[in-house]
């Protein structure tokens, strides 16, 4: 079996955890060729060249399209701020690598479109950082629900707390600017959506409630900043959902009509 190249762009939280993962690999599953850590892209070429040394990649460099580039890179992991995403996915599937981006897929539904476009003209493998779905607990989920073990579902109730911005000193960085998308909706909330299309089926519509706690944060720098960004909760619901996996001949007499049909729901929470 030949033995995937891989390159890196992004070395901060989660590119840590995916140069950890491709580490994992071989003693986890024993019968694959052990990874390769070709080729590793950062910010700048000194951060770039340390983060190699530690996390044991072969190359480095200060500009991540010379890992696209790598003829000895097979995969792309991108883990750089979500703005990055799309040019840097389409940039890596353009020229035949196979993609595993970290979510949110992208900062805009064009970006996003333009990604699917991408990797399905590549025909290389292209993979979402939503990793709550591969738990084996959520797989085991959506067999019973498909199954029928608990018929129609009619309410989901998902919370995800994170607290590592809840605290008004933590400072201003990118998940707080504007381009980074729409703050926890991006951050957090695309998890339970991607658990719920999981579960129940693609979701149709969303009802958000992005409140802002803390209007301003403080600059490392001195000083402090306005934050674009906001918190959020939201609700979704996609009836039609829930009519694709109750079990055959489910919509019987006395089932919901579609004016009132069992909905798929969802409510996030944060405390920050
Ligand atoms: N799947 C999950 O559970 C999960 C958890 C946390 C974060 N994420 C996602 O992972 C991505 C990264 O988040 P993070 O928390 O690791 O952020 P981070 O700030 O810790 O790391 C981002 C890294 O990207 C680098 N970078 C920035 N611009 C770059 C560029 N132009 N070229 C190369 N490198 C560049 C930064 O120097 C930094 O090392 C985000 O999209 C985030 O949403 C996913």
């Amino acid at each position: 079996m030949k033995s995937l190249g891989i390159g890196l762009i992004g070395t901060g939280y989660m590119g840590k955890c995916h140069a950890l993962a491709w580490n994992a690999v071989a003693p986890t599953f024993g019968d694959v060729a052990r990874p390769r850590l070709v080729h590793l892209g950062e910010a700048n070429e000194a951060l770039a060249r340390s983060k190699a040394a530690e996390l044991g990649f072969a190359r480095a460099s200060g500009d991540w399209r010379r890992v696209v580039e790598d003829p000895e890179v097979d995969l792309v992991s991108i883990t750089t701020p979500n703005q990055f995403h799309a040019e840097m996915a389409i940039a890596a599937l353009t020229a035949g690598k196979h993609v595993w981006c970290e979510k949110p897929m992208a900062t805009s539904l064009a970006d996003a479109t333009a990604m699917l476009e991408a990797a399905e003209a590549s025909g290389k493998v292209a993979a979402l950082g939503y990793n709550y779905i591969q738990n084996p607990a959520t797989r085991h989920m959506r067999r019973l629900i498909a199954d029928g073990a608990i018929g129609t579902v009619n309410h989901v109730r998902v919370e995800m707390d994170e607290d590592f911005m809840a605290d008004a000193a933590a400072p201003f960085g990118w998940k707080s600017e504007a381009a980074s998308g729409y703050g926890a909706l991006d951050d957090f909330a695309v998890h339970p959506l991607s658990l719920l299309t999981v579960l129940v089926g693609p979701l149709a519509s969303a009802v958000v409630d992005m409140p802002k706690p803390y209007a301003e944060r403080p600059l490392p720098s001195g000083g402090s900043r306005a934050v674009p960004t906001s918190c959020s909760a939201f609700k979704a619901a996609r009836p039609a959902a829930c009519w694709s996996i109750a079990r055959p001949g489910a919509a019987r007499a006395g089932s919901p009509s579609r004016s009132s049909a069992p909905r798929a729901r969802c409510s996030t929470t944060r405390s920050g």
